[in-house]
C-alpha cells in the first residue's frame, strides 16, 4: 500500500516532494479520478490525492509554486508524482500558467462520448441540488434552448463537451505531442489496454497488470488490487445514474457535437466510435 509517508521514512529514503511530472487537466467526468487511482498502482507513479486546483484557481496561483510543491505527495526521487484537477481543461488561463512551470510536462486528457459526459455533468449538479433539497431544471430544459429549440451552448455541461475547442487553446502553447488522449469510455469496460497506454506515453515499463484491476459485480465497475492485502473500489459517487434524457434531445446533442467530435480526432489522431 502507498500511504502517506512517516517522518522517518521521510529521513531514512530521502523523500522528496516533486512538482508532478504529468497532470490530468481533465475532462470532468471523464473518469480522471479512475485514471490518476488505477496510475497510482504503477510503483513508480506517485498520486496527489486532493484536486489542488492551483492553476484554475487565482487566489492559489499567487501563492505561488512553493505552495503547490508543499500540496504534493512525498516520493523517491525517480517516481513521477501526478495531479489531476479537471477544472484545468476549460479555465481560460491555464495552459499559459502551466507552460510556466514546466513547457515540457504531460498532459493527460480522458474523454467519454460528449454526449454522455454531459449527462454525467448534469448529474453531478443534480445530486448536490437534492442533497440541499432543492429542485432542479430537467436536462432537457438546460441542454435545448426554448426559443430556438436548438442546442443551447451556453450550458456548461454542453461546452465542455467540445472538445476540440478548449484543446486548441492548449495547443497555442504545448505540441500535440505533448498530449495523450485517454478513452474513458474503454477505461470503464476494459481499464488495462488504456492504461498501457498510459504507461507508454509517460516512458514507465509496464508494470500495471490484470492482476491490479478486477472487477467487481455489485459495483459494477472495477476496483484496485495493490496488493494481497490491500484493494479497493472508487467511492459510491463515481458511477452514478444518469437519468433518462428524451431521445429526440439525445440525438440532437449527438448531431450538434458530430463535427466537433470529428475536429478532434483529426487533430489528436485518436478516433472513437461516437455517434
Ligand atoms: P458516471 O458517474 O457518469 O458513471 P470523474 O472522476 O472525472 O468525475 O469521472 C467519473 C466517472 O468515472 C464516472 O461517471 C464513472 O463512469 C467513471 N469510471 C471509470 N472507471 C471507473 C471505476 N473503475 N469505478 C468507478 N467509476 C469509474
Amino acid at each position: 500500500r502507498k500511504g502517506n509517508a512517516t517522518k522517518e521514512q521521510i529521513r531514512l529514503h530521502n523523500l522528496v516532494q516533486q512538482l508532478p511530472r504529468a497532470i490530468i487537466i481533465g475532462v470532468r467526468k471523464g473518469g480522471t479520478r479512475a485514471l490518476l487511482e488505477m496510475l497510482n498502482l504503477h510503483p513508480a507513479v506517485v498520486k496527489a490525492s486532493q484536486e489542488i486546483h492551483f492553476f484554475d484557481n487565482d487566489k492559489n496561483y499567487a501563492r505561488g509554486i512553493d505552495w503547490y510543491r508543499g500540496k504534493m505527495p512525498f516520493s523517491l526521487p525517480h517516481q513521477i508524482t501526478i495531479e489531476k484537477s479537471p477544472a484545468y481543461f476549460i479555465t481560460e488561463e491555464v495552459p499559459e500558467r502551466i507552460f510556466k512551470m514546466n513547457s515540457s510536462i504531460k498532459l493527460l486528457i480522458i474523454v467519454r462520448e460528449p454526449t454522455t459526459r454531459a449527462v454525467s455533468d448534469y448529474t453531478q449538479v443534480l445530486e448536490g441540488k437534492e442533497r440541499k433539497n432543492k429542485t432542479y431544471h430537467k436536462f432537457e430544459s438546460l441542454a435545448i434552448d426554448a426559443n430556438t429549440c436548438e442546442v443551447n451552448t451556453k450550458y456548461k455541461a454542453v461546452r465542455t463537451s467540445i472538445y476540440t475547442k478548449h484543446l486548441e487553446r492548449w495547443l497555442k502553447y504545448f505540441p500535440v505531442e505533448q498530449f495523450h488522449i485517454v478513452d474513458g469510455d474503454r477505461l470503464i469496460t476494459d481499464p488495462l489496454p488504456e492504461l498501457q497506454l498510459v504507461e507508454r506515453f509517460l516512458n514507465l515499463p509496464s508494470r500495471i497488470s490484470q492482476y491490479n484491476l478486477y472487477f467487481n459485480a455489485t459495483r459494477g465497475f472495477f476496483c484496485l488490487r495493490f496488493n494481497i492485502v490491500f484493494n479497493k473500489c472508487l467511492a459510491g459517487s463515481k458511477g452514478r445514474i444518469h437519468p433518462e434524457v428524451d431521445l429526440s434531445v439525445v440525438t440532437k446533442l449527438q448531431r450538434f457535437f458530430h463535427p466537433f467530435n470529428q475536429k478532434f480526432y483529426q487533430i489528436t489522431g485518436r478516433t472513437f466510435n461516437w455517434p
